[in-house]
């Protein structure tokens, strides 16, 4: 047999996480009354109270009753997953998900990408809370994330998966947005792998290197959402400025209280995207 240095060789490590999401798919199907579903967004720090926006409630189920789902580490996500109608669809809200830095590995962060493509989503849209390098976004700016820089060392493919990366995040998507929501701004958004937030020292080098948005989410997860074939869309609320910018220190309550604010005017727009969809 085959030294992999004390843990399953990464074919079998990625077998076994796609039985995982092929389960967790069978018993949201099961516990949400759905076959397959056509589009998902993920709800990130704060976004929770947006969920109301998007359409109306058919069913939900806490994340913990669904297999490969952690309980939600992290204040201000609700760890519950909710089947809602918008427009003509059905639209499946995942609020709250894992974060590189609870230290569960990569495979645990993209667990809601790969259960979404097990249900049959094409359409994945990734919302998250984010520090704004541009001193023009003032905290409640909703920004479009035009592509990213993923600054974790990590990726969630395995082996010689030479994935296109050209277009991550779907123009026709962002397209649509500016049509429901005219006047969005676009932006380069690096994930760190926290939980610290960065150094000024950090924030210059994203600013020096293209980013215009610091965050510690999202970028995994599109990469193994574009592996899946899907289409991505990523928004992201600035919550505060990235630090060094004011004179302000960072505090995961201050970023909650940006999110909570604005969530209403980002469900209306995530609402009207769902719907045109
Ligand atoms: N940095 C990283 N993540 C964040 C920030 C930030 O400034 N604000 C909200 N999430």
């Amino acid at each position: 047999m085959t030294d992999t240095g004390g843990s399953a060789a990464p074919a079998t490590e990625r077998a076994a996480a796609d039985e995982r999401a092929r389960e967790a798919a069978d018993t949201l199907r099961a516990a949400l009354g759905v076959s397959d579903v056509g589009t998902c967004v993920i709800l990130g720090s704060g976004w929770g109270p947006a969920a109301d926006q998007i359409g109306e409630t058919k069913a939900s189920v806490r994340s913990a009753e669904i297999p490969g789902y952690r309980p939600a580490a992290v204040p201000g996500h609700a760890g519950e997953l909710r089947l809602v109608r918008s427009g003509p669809h059905e639209v499946l809200l995942q609020m709250g998900r894992t974060h590189l830095y609870e230290g569960h590995g990569v495979a645990s962060v993209v667990h809601g990408v790969r259960t979404a493509a097990a249900l049959g989503v094409t359409t994945l849209i990734l919302t998250n809370a984010a520090g704004g390098i541009n001193p023009a976004w003032w905290p409640g700016t909703t920004v479009l994330i035009s592509d990213h820089i993923n600054a974790t060392g990590v990726t969630p493919l395995t082996g010689p998966t030479f994935l296109d990366m050209t277009e991550v995040y779907s123009a026709p998507l962002r397209a649509l947005c500016h049509e429901v929501t005219p006047d969005l701004p676009e932006g380069v958004y690096m994930q760190l792998r926290g939980p610290a937030y960065e150094t000024p020292a950090e924030v210059r080098m994203a600013a020096a290197v293209g980013a215009q948005l610091v965050g510690m989410s999202t970028a995994l997860e599109a990469i193994a959402a574009r592996e899946a074939g899907m289409s991505v869309l990523g928004i992201s609320l600035v919550t505060n400025l990235a630090a060094g910018l004011t004179g302000e220190r960072l505090d995961h309550t201050d970023v909650l209280a940006v999110a909570r604010a604005s969530a209403e005017r980002m469900g209306q727009t995530l609402g009207r995207v769902c719907a045109r969809l």
